[in-house]
């Protein structure tokens, strides 16, 4: 054994994805994992820009790192992600007890990096980026939940929305090769894999580098023939890239899940020109009737900003009367964050915190019941789940995914882990649904 190795992992799925590809890199060379950051010689913290706040996090948790570093100085401590890919040789400055800073191109060399350290305990600094397919000649080990795995189809964002940060930290869109992609996903079936989620900051955007690739509707269909694939999701797509070739594939591949992530951001056709988002209310609108024409119970959740720079009252009850129009499932809403370099950092008319405070208040006492009232819905039902993860709250639980994504708790022997279960929906609660496991599917 080389030495113990911890990760601490905060954002999105992708870096949640990119943890798991350096979990197995190291593994590989013979290191083992640790979920005790006091017992680790290698630490490791995977960063998200996205908001102020997300950056803070990772800061205050790499502060309680010093300490650490003093009583065992041969410690490796490394940063990655997109902090790190945001603020470089500072963090090295910054935090004197950092040995690495790793940007989201450079991660697959951790080895690499972390065998030069080792032999002359220098700080180093990588913040490249490649712009070219990184040599993904690994196939990351699922480790977050039982039988279902991510596989990263395209980086990279190319949309430069005004407020965010993600083109700048993750560079342009970088798709893969599809046949690669359908041998990872092979593989990971092969391995026991049910469920399939394919990720990109834009991940409907797939194959627009690529005039020589097939196009992201043709990748699920060749997906789709996969034997024992049983569950199909890929996640965040941006509404001006949904199709309609691509929104009729919830009509036609049975394995692909009845749910979409379709983040919005704002009602107001002012906010949204602003915003850059390339699509108006109306656009939006018809994309979500044509999705539910093709497939009438499809869950839809979005993404909801407040606060924007020059956000006025009427824009935001525009925000408001989208919600009340669409009926999300369920919603993620912010308050807007400047990040510099993002454009809209040099907006004027910015919003105050307390309004900001206010109007998400307001978005989710507007979304709660709304939210209940679809969990209500699933109340009686026999719905199939993959159970996926021991329960949150109750260790002796097991907790799933329906193929709307909703989180199902059941009381459920561990030997059932990975497994597609048929469960009878008992209660719903705010965030989740309570059942009885009926049948075992799989
Ligand atoms: N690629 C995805 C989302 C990436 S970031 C997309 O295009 O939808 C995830 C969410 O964080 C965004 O949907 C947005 O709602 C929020 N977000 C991004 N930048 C933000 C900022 N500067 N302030 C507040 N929220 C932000
Ligand atoms: Fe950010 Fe917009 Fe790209 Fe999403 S589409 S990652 S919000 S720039
Ligand atoms: Fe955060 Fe980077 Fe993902 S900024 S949301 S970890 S792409």
């Amino acid at each position: 054994m080389k030495g113990k190795f911890f990760i601490e992992t905060y954002g999105c799925q992708m870096n949640v994805h990119d943890s798991e590809y350096m979990a197995t890199l190291l593994e590989k060379a013979g290191y083992i994992e640790t979920k005790d950051v006091k017992k680790a010689d290698i630490i490791i913290v995977n960063t998200c820009a996205v908001r102020q706040k997300s950056e803070e996090k990772v800061y205050s948790f790499l502060g309680r790192l010093k300490s650490l570093k003093k009583k065992k100085p041969d410690l490796i401590i490394g940063v990655g992600g997109c902090v790190a890919q945001k603020e470089g040789e500072k963090i090295l400055k910054k935090m004197p007890f950092v040995d690495l800073v790793f940007g989201t191109h450079q991660l697959y060399r951790i080895l690499e990096f972390i065998e030069y350290i080792k032999e002359n305990k220098k700080q180093i600094c990588f913040i490249e980026f490649n712009q070219i397919e990184p040599p993904y000649d690994l196939i990351p080990f699922p480790r977050d939940g039982y039988g279902r795995a991510y596989i990263t189809i395209i980086q990279g964002c190319n949309n430069f929305c005004t407020y965010c940060i993600v083109p700048y930290v993750r560079g342009r869109i970088i798709s893969r090769k599809s046949e690669k992609i359908l041998q990872e996903a092979k593989t990971l079936v092969e391995q026991g894999v049910k469920e399939i989620i394919l990720l990109g900051q834009n991940v409907n955007a797939y194959g627009q580098d690529r005039p020589d690739e097939i196009s992201f509707p043709e990748l699920l269909h060749s997906l789709a023939k996969i034997p024992g694939l049983k569950r199909l999701r890929f996640i965040t797509s941006h509404p001006k890239d949904l199709s309609l070739e691509l929104i009729k594939t919830f009509g036609e591949i049975d394995i692909l899940c009845e749910q979409i992530h379709l983040p919005v951001q704002a009602g107001s056709d002012r906010i949204l020109k602003k915003m850059g988002r390339k699509y108006t209310r109306s656009d939006y609108l018809k994309k979500i009737e044509a999705l539910r024409k093709i497939c009438p119970n499809i869950a839809i959740t979005t993404d909801i900003i407040v606060g924007f720079p020059g956000e006025t009252e009427d824009d935001f009850k525009d925000t408001l009367s989208l919600l009340k129009e669409v009926e999300f499932d369920a919603i993620f809403a912010f308050k807007y964050s400047d990040r510099p370099p993002a454009k809209a950092v040099l907006f004027p008319d910015k919003i105050d915190e307390k309004i900001k405070a206010e109007r998400l208040k307001t978005v989710l006492e507007i979304q709660a019941p709304i939210t209940e009232a679809k969990n209500k819905e699933k109340e009686g039902k026999v719905v199939e789940v993959l159970l996926d993860n021991y329960s949150k709250k109750d260790p002796n639980q097991l907790s799933g995914r329906t193929r709307c994504y909703r989180v199902v708790n059941v009381e459920a022997e561990p030997k059932l882990l990975g497994h597609l279960v048929e469960v009878k929906i008992e209660r719903a609660l705010a965030h989740s649904l309570r059942g009885k496991v009926v049948k075992i599917i799989d």
